[in-house]
C-alpha cells in the first residue's frame, strides 16, 4: 500500500491540494495501485504547495508545488521511487525546514489532524500526563520557569495569569482561545488548528486543570471556516477517545470544550471585546480593572491565551521548562512561530528561537523580495506594528529590542514591502483602519483615527504640509496616551515610523516613485 500525504491546509486547498488528492486517488485507480491518501496540515512552505509526500523506505519524499497536470508523472516516480523534477528529497532535510526549531510545530504537516492516535503516536498527551503527576502550584512553576509569554501580541508572561486565575475563588471558572487571528500576514494559529488541533485542545485542558476550571471555549474568526472544521473534528475525536468531557484520560479531572464563530471584527481579537462577543453581544472593549482573570467571561475568572500560548504548553510539560527556556534571547524565552508574508519569496511558517534578526529573516530566510525589488519597508506585529527600513534589519527578534525601537514583535507576523510602496499611503491606511474597526467607545480612537486619514489627505494633496505633519504627531500623542485598548493606542506606531523613517514620502505628488516608474 502507497501512503502519500496532502495537505488539507487552507493555504495549500486555495492553490488546488483537493484537485492533486482527487487526480492521485484516479490515477491509482487505473494503475490499479492501492493508496493511502492521508490529509495532513502544512508543513508551512507556501511556496511550495500543493506540496505532496509520499513514505519510501528513506522516509518521507516531497515534491512540489504540485499541480493536477504533473498527477501522472509524479504518480510514476512516486511508484518507483525515481526521479520527478518537483522532487525535493526527504520532507525533513528540506533545508528550509530543516534550520527550523519546531517546538510547537513539531507535528505540523505530519500528523492526520483528524487522529487521536496519530498524535498520541508522535508524543501527543505527554505533556498532559505529566501534568497529571503533578500539583498545580508545580505546573504553575513550570510554565512560569519555561518564561512562555503570550504570542498574541503583548507578550504578557502566562505562569503570573495562569497563577492569577488559580489564586481567585469562584464557583466557576473559564479558559477562553483567542483564535481571532486579525493581524495583517498571520496564519499561524489557523495552521496549527488545521495541521495539530490536538495541541491546542491539550494545552487549554492543561490549563484547566491547573486553574480548576471545567469549561473552556475556542473563538475562532468567522473567516476561518477549514479551522472551525478542523477544531470541531478534533474536539468530537478527543471526546470519543476520552480526552474530553468527564475524567479526562482516566484522571478526575473534566473538560468541556466548545468552538465559537466570531463575526468579523479585527477589535473582537482584544480580549475583553472577544469576551463580549462571547457573551453574545457586540464586540465593545470593557475597561480595565477589572482583569479577565479576576472577572472574565460571565463574570468569572478566565484564562485568555492565544492559540500558540496554549499550543506551547504540551512541549513545556513533556520536556520540562528548561527545555524550553534553554532557546530564545533576554526575556524573549523559547521559539516564535514566525510568519513570512507580503512580497516576499519564501512566504511561510518559520518557527524558530528568539534572537535571529530581522534581515536575515527577511533577505536570507524569506529570500528577498517576490517581484526582485529591493526590500524598502518591512512591517512587523500586524497593523499596529512598525515599519522598519533596512537600517534597522540587524535588530533581533525579541520583544524588548522591538520595543527599544519603537517597533513590536505582535503575533509574529512579517509583512514585505518593496521600493514601489508609498508609505504616506501606509499611514494612511493606518489611520483608516483603525477608523473602520474602532470599537467607538473611546474618543481619541473613534473621532481621532478619522482626523488622521484627513490630514494625511491634506499632506499627500500638498497642503501645508509641515503645519499638517505637526497635527498628525499631536493626533497620534492623544490616541497613543488616550486611548482605552491598543487599537487607538498603537495606531501611532506604524503612522510615527513611517513619518520617521520614510519622510520623503510626506508631500505632495510622490516623486520618488514616479522615478522608479
Ligand atoms: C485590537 C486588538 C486586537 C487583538 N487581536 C488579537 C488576536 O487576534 N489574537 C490574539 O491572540 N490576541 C489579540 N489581541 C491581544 C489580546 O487582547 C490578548 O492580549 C491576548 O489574547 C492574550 O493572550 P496571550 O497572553 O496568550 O497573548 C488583540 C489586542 C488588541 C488591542
Ligand atoms: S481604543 Fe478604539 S477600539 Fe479600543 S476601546 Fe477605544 S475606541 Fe474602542
Amino acid at each position: 500500500m502507497m501512503r502519500i500525504y496532502v495537505p488539507r491546509d487552507a493555504a495549500a486547498v486555495a492553490v488546488g491540494a483537493d484537485e492533486v488528492g482527487v487526480e492521485l486517488e484516479r490515477t491509482a485507480a487505473r494503475h490499479g495501485t492501492a493508496i493511502e491518501i492521508i490529509r495532513t496540515g502544512s508543513r508551512g512552505m507556501c511556496w511550495l504547495e500543493p506540496m505532496v509526500e509520499v513514505t519510501t523506505p528513506q522516509g518521507r519524499v516531497a515534491f512540489g508545488p504540485v499541480g493536477v497536470s504533473d498527477v501522472p508523472s509524479l504518480f510514476e516516480a512516486m511508484s518507483a521511487n525515481g526521479p520527478h523534477p518537483l522532487r525535493l528529497g526527504l520532507a525533513e532535510e528540506i533545508p528550509w525546514l530543516k534550520r527550523q526549531t519546531r517546538l510547537t510545530f513539531a507535528r505540523c504537516g505530519v500528523i492526520d489532524p483528524r487522529s487521536v492516535e496519530d498524535y498520541r503516536a508522535h508524543g501527543g498527551y505527554k505533556g498532559f500526563e505529566r501534568a497529571l503527576s503533578l500539583t498545580p502550584p508545580q505546573i504553575l512553576a513550570e510554565v512560569t520557569a519555561s518564561g512562555l509569554r503570550g504570542r498574541g501580541g503583548a507578550g504578557f508572561p502566562t505562569g503570573i495569569k495562569w497563577k492569577t486565575v488559580a489564586d481567585a475563588n469562584a464557583d466557576r471558572k473559564y479558559i477562553v482561545c483567542n483564535a481571532d487571528e486579525g493581524d495583517s500576514g498571520t496564519f499561524a494559529d489557523r495552521m496549527i488548528m488545521e495541521g495539530d488541533p490536538f495541541v491546542l485542545i491539550e494545552g487549554m485542558t492543561i490549563a484547566a486543570i491547573t486553574v480548576g476550571a471545567s469549561k473552556g471555549y475556542i473563538y475562532i474568526r468567522s473567516e476561518y471556516p477549514h479551522a472551525v472544521e478542523a477544531m470541531n473534528a478534533a474536539i468530537a475525536a478527543a471526546e470519543r477517545a476520552g480526552w474530553l468531557g468527564a475524567r479526562i484520560g482516566g484522571s478526575a479531572h473534566s473538560f468541556d470544550l466548545e468552538v465559537r464563530v466570531g463575526a468579523g471584527a479585527y477589535v473582537c481579537g482584544e480580549e475583553t471585546s472577544l469576551l463580549e462577543s462571547l457573551e453574545g453581544r457586540r464586540g465593545l472593549v470593557r475597561a480595565k480593572p477589572p482583569l479577565p482573570a479576576h472577572k472574565g467571561l460571565f463574570g468569572k475568572p478566565t484564562v485568555i491565551n492565544n492559540v500558540l500560548s496554549f499550543a506551547a504548553i504540551p512541549f513545556i510539560l513533556a520536556e520540562g521548562a528548561k527545555a524550553y527556556a534553554d532557546f530564545g534571547m533576554g526575556r524573549s524565552r523559547g521559539t516564535m512561530p514566525i510568519q513570512l508574508a507580503g512580497n516576499i519569496r519564501h512566504g511561510g511558517l518559520f518557527e524558530t528561537a528568539f534572537g535571529v534578526t530581522l534581515g536575515v529573516l527577511v533577505d536570507d530566510i524569506g529570500g528577498g523580495t517576490l517581484t526582485g525589488r529591493p526590500v524598502r519597508a518591512v512591517q512587523v506585529g500586524g497593523p499596529l506594528g512598525a515599519y522598519f527600513p533596512r537600517a534597522l534589519f540587524d535588530t533581533p527578534f525579541d520583544y524588548e529590542a522591538f520595543a527599544a525601537r519603537d517597533g513590536l514583535i505582535g503575533h509574529g507576523g512579517i509583512v514585505v514591502f518593496d521600493d514601489t510602496v508609498d508609505m504616506a499611503k501606509q499611514a494612511r491606511f493606518a489611520f483608516g483602519f483603525c477608523a473602520v474597526e474602532s470599537c467607538g467607545k473611546c474618543t481619541p480612537c473613534r473621532i481621532g483615527s478619522t482626523r488622521g486619514v484627513e490630514t494625511i489627505d491634506k499632506i499627500r494633496r500638498g497642503e501645508r504640509v509641515s503645519e499638517n505633519l505637526a497635527v498628525v504627531e499631536d493626533l497620534c500623542n492623544t490616541m497613543k496616551f488616550g486611548s482605552l485598548c491598543a487599537l487607538g493606542g498603537f495606531t501611532p506606531y506604524p503612522v510615527m515610523s513611517a513619518l520617521k523613517h520614510f519622510r520623503e514620502d510626506f508631500g505632495p505628488a510622490p516623486t520618488r516613485l514616479q522615478a522608479a516608474e
